[in-house]
């Protein structure tokens, strides 16, 4: 029953906690989960900026994901570019044991491998935690901070693995610098909001799922050099015709 909600990319899924997630958000997330699910049997999961959960709640209830690691520090105001110069975003009664309470309650949640830390990526070692399979950015949603988290990311996932950010209009800026110095990574744009960067692993374009979600379909970030963009390019367009003949 799970698993048909999750291949149908029910957003349904993420209605037990709330979520700062659109729904065309939430199917690209359920998307990414599912592909990966499939691909590696089971999986693990390392999220930045957690608030109540609600990013969480079909990871908990999924035994596929063995592991999920979220990284929070619960500041009491954080800035913030999407509300202009200056800008703070406030989360009242921000609190890690309200987000436990809130996913204890999911259907099916297993609360036992879920581990919380109260600290920002600038205060936690790389190589202290497992590496995880999937991260995703959706802490503090400034310039320096999402390049902190992503570069984390990178490191922690050791070549390998999947990092998606939430927000992407807001920290585009961010997310084309890390592009730009993650040279061997692709990247791309799901709707409504969800960038992907691929490290070292099979795109996971070719699940129609994620496909599907592309926000701009045919459309891939490789920054190799410019002969080496346009292959991949054109791969994917064919991967495009392909699935839209299956
Ligand atoms: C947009 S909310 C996360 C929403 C959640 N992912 C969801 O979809 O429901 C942002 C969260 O980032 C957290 N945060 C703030 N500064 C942070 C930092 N430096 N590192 C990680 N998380 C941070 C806040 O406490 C807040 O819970």
């Amino acid at each position: 029953m799970f698993r048909d909600r999750l291949n149908a990319l029910d957003p349904s899924l993420l209605d037990h906690v709330e979520t700062q997630t659109s729904y065309p958000d939430r199917r690209s997330l359920l998307a990414l989960h599912a592909a990966v699910a499939d691909r590696l049997g089971e999986f693990t999961y390392l999220e930045i900026g957690s608030h109540k959960g609600g990013s969480l709640q079909a990871l908990v209830a999924d035994e596929r994901c063995r592991r999920i690691v979220s990284v929070d520090p619960r500041p009491e105001r954080q800035p913030d570019d999407s509300l202009g110069p200056g800008g703070f975003a406030t989360y009242p009664n921000n609190s890690t044991q309200e987000m436990l309470d809130l996913l204890a309650a999911v259907p099916g949640a297993d609360m036992t491998k879920l581990e919380t830390i109260e600290l920002g990526t600038d205060e936690i070692t790389p190589t202290d935690l497992e590496r995880p399979d999937v991260c995703f950015i959706d802490g503090e949603h400034t310039h320096a901070a999402v390049l902190r988290d992503a570069r984390f990311c990178r490191e922690v996932l050791g070549g390998r693995g999947v990092v998606a950010f939430h927000d992407f209009s807001t920290v585009a800026g961010a997310i084309r610098e890390f592009m730009h110095e993650s040279r061997r990574a692709r990247g791309y744009l799901l709707r409504d909001q969800v960038w992907v960067v691929e490290f070292g692993v099979p795109t996971l374009l070719t699940d129609s799922r994620v496909a599907n979600q592309l926000k701009r379909p045919g459309w891939m970030w490789r920054p190799l050099n410019a002969v080496g963009a346009v292959p991949l390019l054109l791969r994917v367009n064919r991967l495009r015709k392909r699935l839209r003949r299956a």
